[in-house]
């Protein structure tokens, strides 16, 4: 194991688990199977994230777009969901992990907005990971919204992009440093577009559920060994970069 807890700069970790219906399908199995599959890797990756100091884990689970899934499919979303909050309620107080589900959950079973309201409520003061699903979610609809709620607010003021990050559904989750998708495609698939303006991507041919944990520590191993430039030059470079300033000057002095 060489990926080591708190020696890297990856703080916020995006997911698209995308894949399940292909995997299941390749095992002539209903779509629905490869979500079952998929929602028992989830709690495996949220623990590892928490062991390894991850402060911030966001996980699509539910797209705007996959309301035109068939009724069916949806359901076991839903369904999915639901479980996954009973089952994993008691270990996500145990471990410090505050809890939080972004998106429009209108349309979920009354049952379920109480357990996430419930579960939100309850480890809202919590410390460790923040733990996040995007759930009925959409990334320009996020921003939308961030949007015309500052215009509501301040009506006639120009907006700046600090406004926008201010308005977001979870202002604190900050810039995604690292976006990794499962299942092979190369897409972002309207996934927090604000937060991912500077995140590396990483994309895997696994499906999401093969994923393992011992994947997502290579992941994280082998993009924290990336340099991130944030579209300004490496330090490394200064010696070289004020020698060419000295030319520029040069060349600017002389006309
Ligand atoms: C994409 O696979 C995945 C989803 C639309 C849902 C992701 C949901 C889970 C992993 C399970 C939910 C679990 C919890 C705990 C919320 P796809 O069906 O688009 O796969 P495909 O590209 O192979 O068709």
């Amino acid at each position: 194991m060489i990926f080591e807890k708190q020696t890297h700069s990856i703080k916020h970790v995006a997911i698209i688990m995308d894949g399940n219906g292909r995997w299941a399908n390749l095992r002539s199995h209903p779509r629905v199977w490869g979500h079952v599959r998929g929602s028992g890797v989830v709690a495996d990756i949220v623990e590892e994230a928490d062991n390894l100091g991850i402060n911030a884990l966001t996980m699509y689970a539910f797209s705007t777009e996959n309301w035109s899934r068939p009724h069916t499919e949806v359901k076991v979303l839903f369904n999915l969901l639901h479980k996954f909050l009973k089952r994993e309620r008691c270990r996500i107080l145990k471990n410090n992990i505050r809890f939080k589900i972004m998106g429009d959950i209108s349309n979920l079973p009354a049952q379920t907005k109480n357990l996430i309201s419930e579960l939100e409520i309850e480890s809202q003061y919590n410390t460790g990971l923040k733990l996040t699903f995007a759930f009925g979610y959409g990334g320009r609809s996020e921003i939308t919204q961030a949007f015309n709620k500052f215009v509501r607010s301040n009506p006639g003021q120009e907006i700046t992009e600090e406004d926008i990050a201010k308005n977001l559904m979870i202002p604190d989750l900050g810039d995604v440093d690292l976006l990794i998708r499962t299942g092979g495609d190369h897409r972002v698939s309207n996934f927090l577009l604000w937060q991912i303006a500077y995140a590396e991507f990483y994309f895997t041919e696994t499906k999401w559920p093969d994923f393992s944990t011992e994947e997502f520590r290579n992941i994280l191993e082998c993009v924290s060994k990336r340099e991130r430039r944030f579209g300004s030059l490496n330090p490394a470079c200064d010696f070289k970069t004020n020698v060419e300033q000295a030319r520029t000057n040069n060349i600017l002095l002389r006309g």
